[in-house]
């Protein structure tokens, strides 16, 4: 089997939008300014990234570990969420973006789980980039979800314990009908998953910045994709398996 090319521009970048917090501290502001100032980035990203020609961008916005922040904190995000849902959806729209959702939406208020399906189905059919939100997400509870979805599949005899291979498998997952992500950004100087998109980070290539994501600049972005060019993914072959089929 040949080595397919490096393409030179990732079709999935997924990002830990991380550092918010200390972003406000430094400035001797609450919390929650910077979460604020954080939503102006995010929104700046996903026009970057769609003008760069990425086909799927998955971002971090809460985590299933975020609940365990002070309640004060959490009902700020979750007010953030919501304004900005009513604030930016039309405006994505219009720019061609398709958004969906992943993680545990049952434990948002109604208002909110009302929202996020009526900005899915208005975006639903948008084409130039889909835009995935991990909100109360966790890629623990997504591997227990696909696991627990097959065992009910198996307990009604549709598919035999034999039958269960990756294949099967990553299609239970969330993103399960996207490929996984080529570039993972965190920002914020941290150089860990937290409990992001386990599986399917399987082969991404890492790229960790220490900008605190409200200052995380175009220029930032695109040294990320710079750098992406810039490595060669082996997928477990050698580097002159890959160079002999480039
Ligand atoms: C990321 O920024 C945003 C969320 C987790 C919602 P943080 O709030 O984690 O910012 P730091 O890490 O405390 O600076
Ligand atoms: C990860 O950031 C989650 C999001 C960016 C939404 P955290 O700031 O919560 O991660 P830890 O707790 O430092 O690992
Ligand atoms: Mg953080």
């Amino acid at each position: 089997m040949t080595s397919q090319p490096q393409e030179s521009v990732p079709s999935h970048v997924c990002i830990i939008m991380d550092g918010n917090g200390r972003w406000a501290k430094k400035r001797l502001m609450p919390r929650g300014y910077g979460h604020r100032q954080g939503v102006e980035t995010t929104r700046r990203a996903v026009e970057f990234f769609a003008a760069a020609g990425i086909k799927h961008l998955t971002l971090f916005a809460f985590s299933s570990e975020n609940w365990n922040r002070p309640d004060e904190e959490v009902t700020g995000l979750m007010e953030l969420f919501m304004q900005s849902l009513q604030k930016y959806t039309n405006e994505l729209h219009e720019k061609g973006i398709r958004i969906r959702f992943i993680g545990n939406r049952a434990m948002f208020s109604e208002a909110l789980q009302q929202k996020i399906s009526e900005t899915e189905v208005i975006t639903g059919n948008n084409s130039v980039m889909t835009l995935n939100i991990a909100a109360n997400y966790g890629g623990q509870w997504d591997i227990v979800n696909a696991a627990r979805a097959l065992a009910g599949q198996v307990s009604e005899g549709e598919i035999t314990p034999a039958q269960i291979d990756e294949q099967v498998f990553r299609q239970e997952l969330s993103l399960g009908d996207s490929p996984d992500p080529d570039l993972f950004i965190r920002t914020g100087g941290e150089h860990r998953i937290s409990n992001f998109l386990l599986w399917q980070l399987a082969y991404a290539e890492f790229y960790f910045c220490d900008r605190l994501w409200p200052d995380f600049s175009d220029s930032d972005m695109r040294d990320a994709l710079t750098e992406y060019t810039q490595r060669q993914r082996r997928y477990g072959k050698t580097g002159e398996q890959i160079e002999a089929a480039n």
